[in-house]
């Protein structure tokens, strides 16, 4: 039996967010993840993570970083950005080390979204720097996505305008889990650097199915007005710490340098060290990754549910009912699943969690449909 009753679900699910601190609750309630499956019964595939993390490595990594909390931690982060431009073959000062890369999402809500700023991004996406913008008086062109539930490059290339100062991309996109087409993106990226500053979000690069599938880095070599985020949240399970990274031609890495203020810490720098050294880890999160994602698509299949296959470690399926009504469906069966993304209100996005929390997932599902 739950012992939350409908109001205090209500609470959780967001739907009263005006009157409640929602993310503190759901937090108290989630936060024990490890054991996928914890005394509260929950299990939450509702936030993208990779509960698989962090490594054996990273966990004793952190462990020993405990001897350098007493520094700051620029020694640190000079020496992760040098790695990290080696591993993309660009050069140690294209790189900015981010607390998460939302921090750096949000730097570069801060300075494209100033003095007049425009952005043009997807609708739906990832909100973090679109929502930063906005609040700080940028007006966002947000371009409805195609027939195929991809992003609608031809539509947001119309929309541009002499005052766009960033064209926003999310590849694979956040919640769909879409890829673009390779050829196209890079055409488009190409074609609109020249005229305003483009953002790739490549958050969820590692995931992508197609062989040989290009990241738009390399582009920073030629010079083009493209920012690229990376992240060590989720192939490499590090959610919890805040690490992630933005990728620029120099100039442009200044300005974020400049524009973030909180950075990350000795930790996660440790942290992500030792992800980048553990390849049985990151290929074990992978392969994970990729027999959860097929467990979605099994049980879709079987029930007739549409869905659309995923290049990241979330799917998107339709609910055939309006959302709110089915996560408290599987809520009621101890799950968790995304929020609402207008204007799919009749969709939900389902992350892939540890087998076992997948398992969870699939018996919900067969018992709600
Ligand atoms: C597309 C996308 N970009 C960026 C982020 C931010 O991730 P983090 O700040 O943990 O690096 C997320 C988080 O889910 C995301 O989905």
């Amino acid at each position: 039996m739950n012992k939350l009753n409908r109001r205090d679900w209500l609470k959780l699910s967001g739907i009263s967010a005006s009157l409640y601190p929602i993310s503190t609750q759901l937090n108290k309630l989630t936060s024990k993840t490890r054991s996928a499956i914890d005394k509260d019964g929950f299990v939450r595939l509702s936030t993208n993570e990779n509960p698989y993390g962090p490594s054996d490595s990273a966990r004793e990594a952190i462990k020993e970083s405990f001897e350098n909390i007493c520094r700051y931690p620029t020694a640190w982060i000079k020496e992760l950005e040098s790695r990290i431009a080696k591993m993309h073959g660009v050069a140690p000062e294209n790189v900015v080390v981010t607390g998460g890369s939302r921090e750096g999402l949000k730097s570069c809500g801060l300075i494209y979204g100033s003095k007049g700023g425009e952005i043009v991004a997807p609708s739906p996406t990832y909100e973090a720097l679109l929502t930063y913008s906005d609040h700080i008086g940028a007006y966002v062109n947000r371009v409805p996505l195609d027939k195929n539930y991809g992003v609608d490059l031809e539509e947001m290339e119309r929309r541009i305008t002499l005052k766009t100062s960033l064209v926003f991309v999310c590849n694979p996109n956040n919640p769909t889990g879409t890829l673009l087409s390779a050829r196209k993106l890079e055409d488009f990226v190409r074609r609109v650097s020249n005229r305003t500053m483009v953002f790739v979000d490549e958050v969820y690069f590692d995931y992508i199915d197609e062989e040989n599938y290009p990241s738009m880095i390399p582009l920073i070599l030629e010079s083009k007005n493209v920012i690229i985020a990376r992240t060590f949240s989720k192939i490499y399970g590090l959610a919890g710490i805040r690490i992630g990274y933005m990728v620029a031609r120099e100039d442009v890495a200044v300005r974020i340098r400049k524009a973030h203020m909180a950075g990350t810490n000795i930790p996660a720098l440790a942290a992500a060290n030792a992800a980048l050294d553990d390849t049985d880890f990151y290929k074990m999160s992978l392969a994970k990754n990729k027999e959860c994602r097929q467990m979605f698509y099994d049980v879709f299949d079987r029930k007739g549910i549409q869905y659309l296959p995923s290049h990241t470690n979330f799917v998107f399926f339709k609910t055939g009912d309006m959302v709110d009504v089915v996560q408290k469906k599987y809520f009621d069966q101890k799950v968790l699943v995304g929020r609402a993304f207008p204007p799919y209100l009749d969709w939900a996005r389902i992350s892939t969690g540890t087998v076992e929390e997948v398992e969870a997932f699939v018996k919900a599902t067969e018992r709600i449909y």
